[in-house]
């Protein structure tokens, strides 16, 4: 659907230059979630604005639909971003204008016949679930109903696409959980695509697909969500990924626990759930483990718990009991000091 291939930008600012894309190459499928996860000034904004070009690559190639963009005249251009929908951090509403005009302004002005207009005005406010709100002004709605506005906004040019820069990082937790919810639910019921840009790993967890770190302009690992979360490979991914971590253990507890023993982190997912293993290992291998701390992530479609486990024991038994955990399937991160 979207596909990016060494996709450079560099930006000149008098003298300097600032090479904010280097090389960027990734590929978004149809009816999929996509996320690039990074943090300020890697190059997130840039990369997802070379899509509908409101950035130009220096070099590259970039195809949405089979559709090399690049060499599209400005006809073209047009009909291109008709397809992509957009979503921003900050709204961008029509702050004279009430909720329903909002979303049909740019319809008129897109030349859709007027009964167009209303039903598809009406149809994206109820899916946004804003059809009470509709003669309400911008600066009357909380910053989650505008995030709705814009969201019916860019569907009513029912695009195939929608890019979001952004969309949840000025809302609380509760807020930017219900607009993860109806960008899932547009995805779902309406086959939108969607490729999103964040530096909040919760978004990612949450609805994406698959995801992609970036980095100065680089992206430096990429992956199922699921993958990428469980065994994060580049140091990067493991910062946002313990960043947001459960077991960021005092430093005086983990040397007093690993004078004892071992401590290890282990991720279960899927089938490895569900076995009472932490039992096995004392019954079966004369390990006593005992929880540290732990918990549930939920990912998009499945749950990924987190132990963080200490293991007492002779040193040969704790070796053949982490031996027997990795053939239950359970990740296995040995904590060092
Ligand atoms: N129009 C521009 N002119 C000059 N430099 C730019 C321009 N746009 C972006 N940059 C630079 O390119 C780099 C990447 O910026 P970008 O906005 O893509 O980062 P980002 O990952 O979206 O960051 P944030 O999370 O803060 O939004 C930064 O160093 C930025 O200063
Ligand atoms: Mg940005």
């Amino acid at each position: 659907m979207i596909k990016l291939q060494h996709v450079s930008k560099t930006f000149r600012v008098g003298k300097n230059k600032i090479e904010a894309l280097k090389d960027v190459s990734l590929e978004v499928n149809k009816g999929e979630i996509f996320g690039v996860i990074g943090f300020s000034g890697a190059g997130k904004s840039t990369l997802i604005r070379c899509v509908n070009l409101l950035e130009r690559p220096t070099d590259g190639q970039v195809f949405v639909d089979d559709q090399d963009v690049l060499g599209l005249d400005k006809r073209g251009l047009r009909q291109l971003r008709r397809k992509i929908g957009m979503i921003f951090q900050g709204y961008n509403l029509l702050e004279t204008a009430n909720v329903y005009d909002n979303v049909a302004i740019p319809l008129k002005l897109e030349g859709v016949p007027k009964d167009e207009i209303k039903a598809r005005t009406e149809k994206y406010l109820e899916i946004v679930g804003l059809t009470d709100r509709s003669k309400a002004f911008p600066s009357q709605l909380s910053g989650g109903q505008k995030q709705r506005v814009a969201i019916a906004r860019a569907l009513a040019h029912e695009p195939e696409v929608l890019l979001s820069d952004e969309a949840t990082s000025a809302l609380d937790p509760n807020t930017t959980d219900a607009i993860l919810e109806l960008l899932l639910k547009v995805n779902r019921e309406l086959g939108i695509t969607i490729f999103l840009i964040t530096h909040e790993l919760n978004v990612i967890q949450r609805i994406c697909d698959r995801v992609a770190v970036m980095e100065n302009g680089r992206i430096v690992e990429s992956g199922t969500v699921v993958d990428v979360f469980t065994r994060p490979r580049e140091a990067m991914t493991k910062q946002f990924i313990s960043n947001e971590s459960k077991f960021l253990i005092p430093a005086q507890l983990k040397s007093e626990l690993l004078e004892s023993g071992k401590l290890v982190k282990l991720t279960f997912l899927g089938e490895s759930s569900k076995d009472p293993v932490l039992a096995t290992l004392a019954k079966q291998f004369d390990v006593l483990p005992s929880i540290i701390a732990g918990g549930i992530d939920q990912l998009k479609d499945q749950s990924v718990g987190n132990l963080l486990v200490h293991l007492k024991g002779d040193q040969n038994k704790v070796e053949t009991a982490i031996q027997f955990l990795h053939d239950q399937d359970v990740l296995v991160e040995e904590v060092s000091g």
